[in-house]
């Protein structure tokens, strides 16, 4: 037996020791979301112990909890009250189905697109994730590095544990700014101007979060995490838990509440858009009349996104809201999505009901949690890869030809 089976066989076999003890099984009490949604085995026999044995990206999720804080992995499978709008991202994808062509020559296919006039290798780009020193000691330096294996885009979060320097100089080519624009335009601004400074060609606002949020599944396991939280989290008012984050570090934090924005109204969007030569897109529209808006205020680009079911209980997926905000926008701005994109057929479906590529959040942190770069690299790879099949599947060769004849409701 290789060391790396003989380390896979012992690993199982210590999981499955502590499922049989309650008292030890800390974060194995409660089940997996995935396991919890969709019946995914998370059994410690079908653990996977390296990147390139997983056979789908979901497999990544059970083995990054098994290297993860309990409340860590609680914060990043929730979402708010009792996960509704989680599964609607997901489910929704079986509202639809793919109609598939016959007699193509699909030998050769291309994945390749192109958004705001630059190439894409593949319409798959990684959606911002806050904080990922969580999952990795150096956290987005290493999706960055995984990112750039097979040219994804990224997109750095506000709460990023690494700057905005670092992670483009590991990424080897500028990556777009998520902004949480906080209540206070000084803020804002410090925080657009650091992120152009430093080669952001994109500003993304996030919109969607002007309330305060119940995640229900994130504090069940918190409440089992005997760690010490103090020690890695900074207590105190916001301005101090702010300012020793990467990117808030030399700017005014005077009167900061958090980083949510409950006060945001399209007046700051004109204003952002007045302040930076960014791209500026917002990511949170869910509804046409939102669409319709970000046209008549020079939006450059939307991402269709709920915050992956963390930000509102609407039950109500991502790609349902897709094609009233495709109709609405008809080809003017590119439109994006994200929201439980997990296989090949979702990422199909979300181009032939006409979104120009799509975001992924926490597949590619359960990669960087279980395996690291390899791990983020394998998620992509494997969304990559089963894109392309589905291509070929249904007979089109490249992403200019998936229109909407390849899909009708279920
Ligand atoms: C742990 C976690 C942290 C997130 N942090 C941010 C963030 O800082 N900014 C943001 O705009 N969205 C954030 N999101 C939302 C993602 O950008 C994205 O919309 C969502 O994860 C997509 O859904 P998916 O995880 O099902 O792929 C976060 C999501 C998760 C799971």
């Amino acid at each position: 037996m290789s060391d790396r089976r003989e380390w896979i066989a012992n690993r199982r076999g210590f999981l499955r020791f502590l499922a049989g003890t309650p008292l030890l099984a800390g974060a194995g009490v409660l089940p997996s979301l995935t396991e919890k949604l969709w019946g995914q085995n998370d059994s410690p026999d079908t653990l996977i112990g390296a990147a390139e044995e997983a056979l789908n990206v979901f497999d990544f999720e059970p083995a990054a909890k098994t290297q993860m804080l309990p409340a860590h992995y609680g914060y990043t499978v929730s979402g708010t009250d009792g996960d509704e709008t989680v599964l609607a991202n997901r489910t929704g994808f079986e509202r639809f189905r793919i109609r598939a062509r016959r007699m193509v020559d699909v030998r050769q296919v291309d994945t390749a697109t192109r958004i705001f006039g630059e190439r894409w290798e593949t319409p798959i780009a990684l959606s911002p994730v806050g904080g990922q020193g969580k999952y990795h000691p150096e956290g987005e330096v290493v999706s960055a590095r995984g990112a750039r294996a097979g040219g994804h885009t990224q997109i750095l979060s506000t709460q990023t544990s690494r700057t905005v320097e670092d992670v483009t100089a590991a990424r080897g080519a500028p990556v777009w700014f998520q902004l949480y624009p906080s209540n206070h335009w000084h803020i804002a601004e410090g925080l657009t101007r650091r992120a152009e400074q430093a080669g952001c060609p994109v500003v993304a606002i996030t919109v969607d979060r002007a309330a305060p949020r119940n995640m229900e599944t994130f504090e069940r396991y918190r409440r089992m995490d005997t760690a010490d939280c103090a020690a890695c989290h900074i207590e105190g008012p916001p301005e101090e838990r702010l300012r020793n984050r990467a990117m808030w570090t030399g700017i005014d934090l005077t009167g900061v509440e958090s980083t949510q924005a409950s006060g945001l109204t399209w007046d700051f969007v004109e204003r952002l858009k007045s302040t930076t030569s960014m791209r500026v897109m917002l990511k949170g529209i869910v509804t046409a009349q939102d669409a319709a808006l970000c046209l008549q205020h020079g939006v450059d680009g939307i991402i269709v996104s709920n915050h992956g079911g963390r930000a509102e209980a609407s039950g109500r997926s991502t790609i349902e809201s897709l094609p009233e905000i495709v109709s609405t926008v008809r080809g003017r701005i590119p439109v994006l999505i994200d929201g439980g994109f997990r296989r090949g057929t979702d990422i199909f479906k979300a181009l032939a009901l006409g979104a120009d590529a799509v975001c992924v959040g926490r597949p590619y942190v359960w990669g960087l949690g279980s395996f690291g770069q390899a791990g983020v690299e394998q998620v992509l790879s494997i969304l990559s890869e089963e894109f392309r099949r589905v291509m070929q599947e249904v007979g089109v060769t490249s992403i200019a030809q998936i229109n909407g004849s390849y899909i009708e409701p279920a």
